[in-house]
């Protein structure tokens, strides 16, 4: 049994390339591209299996890039399960614009799902039990399935004593956190598009992760703030973490290694501090390698006593 679980309904063959310049009508000639095994979950696998953490990746898979996924991360060693469907898994494609440094990120909406593949990947996904008893579903959702795809996936895991710990936007999160999770991770944008307030100051965002845990939606709410940190907030306290100045090289996969630094720290029965520490120094590893590469853990090593995590009481 694996310690923990991650569900992504919607996965993506990840595509990673470099241009010189991003421009209209000429070829784009492109340098070799980089192959990953992508979407929410799956990254936050591949991140707890770098870590040491028993754990297997569950999603949907279809087509020849559902094929191509699967055996990049048998090449990881992850261990994963995957339910047939009819549609072809998406690609996604990111390039990294060399004259200016910044990522272009294009992301298709991915295979729609039939009423009977979304509801047996449910079935699916609520068939296996973690060892630890953390169960992370993370990313969007692709064309078919409902909004409140998350939310059922939520009830069913409660009623079986497994704690869902869940990184979703827009319509998706807001029905689950209606059902209740047990840990949620919203990035600002998220949370503010959540309760349609600017959260400008720190105090509101605080005010704001705590009114989710005071009327039960989340048990534990994991804010990331991109450069300006996280804030973990549970009713036991609430902490603040300053990012840590490390070169950023590309963002994409700060999320999923912070959530991955995380559930690694609190499936070792580590405190809130801990958790927060380590979901810190995995996502500022992220930083630090190109595109989805995700984060290394020699260098989630060196970085973790850096983190400083202030209570703020
Ligand atoms: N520019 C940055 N400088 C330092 N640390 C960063 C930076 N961007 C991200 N991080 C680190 O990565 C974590 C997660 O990043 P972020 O808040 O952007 O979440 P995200 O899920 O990637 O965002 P989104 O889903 O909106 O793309 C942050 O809490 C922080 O620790
Ligand atoms: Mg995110």
């Amino acid at each position: 049994m694996a310690d923990i679980l991650t569900l992504t309904p919607n996965p993506a063959l990840d595509v990673f390339t470099s241009t010189a310049r991003v421009q209209p009508t000429h070829k784009l000639r492109c340098g070799a591209p980089l192959l990953h095994p992508g979407g929410g979950g799956i990254n936050v696998a591949r991140v707890l299996a770098r870590l040491g953490t028993g754990v297997r990746a569950l999603f949907p898979s279809g087509g020849v890039a559902g094929q191509q996924l699967c055996g990049l991360l048998e090449a990881e060693g992850v261990a994963y399960e995957t339910l047939p469907i009819a549609g072809s898994t998406r690609e996604s494609f990111s390039v990294r614009e060399e004259a200016s440094g910044q990522e272009y990120r294009f992301v298709l909406p991915g295979p729609t799902l039939s009423d009977a593949e979304w509801q047996a990947s449910l079935d699916f996904a609520c068939l296996h039990r973690p060892g630890a008893r953390l169960f992370v579903a993370s990313g969007s959702l692709p064309p078919g399935v409902p909004d409140d795809f998350y939310a059922r996936l939520a009830r069913r895991l409660a009623a079986a004593g497994v704690r869902l710990v869940l990184d979703t936007s827009g319509p998706p999160l807001a029905a689950a956190l209606d059902a209740g999770v047990h840990l949620v991770k919203p990035s600002l944008r998220e949370l503010q598009e959540l309760t349609a307030q600017p959260l400008a100051t720190m105090a509101q965002r605080e005010a704001a992760c705590r009114s989710l845990v005071e009327r039960g939606s989340a048990g534990i709410v994991a804010l990331s703030l991109g450069a300006e940190g996280a804030l973990l907030v549970s009713a036991q306290g609430a902490w603040h973490a300053p990012a840590l100045p490390v070169q950023v090289v590309s963002t994409i996969g700060a999320g999923d290694s912070f959530v991955g630094g995380m559930v690694f720290a609190f499936a070792r029965g580590e405190d809130f501090a801990a958790a927060l520490r380590h979901g810190m120094a995995a996502s500022a590893a992220a930083l630090l390698s190109g595109g989805t590469a995700l984060c290394q853990p020699e260098d989630v090593a060196r970085l973790l006593p850096q983190v400083q995590v202030r209570s703020l009481g």
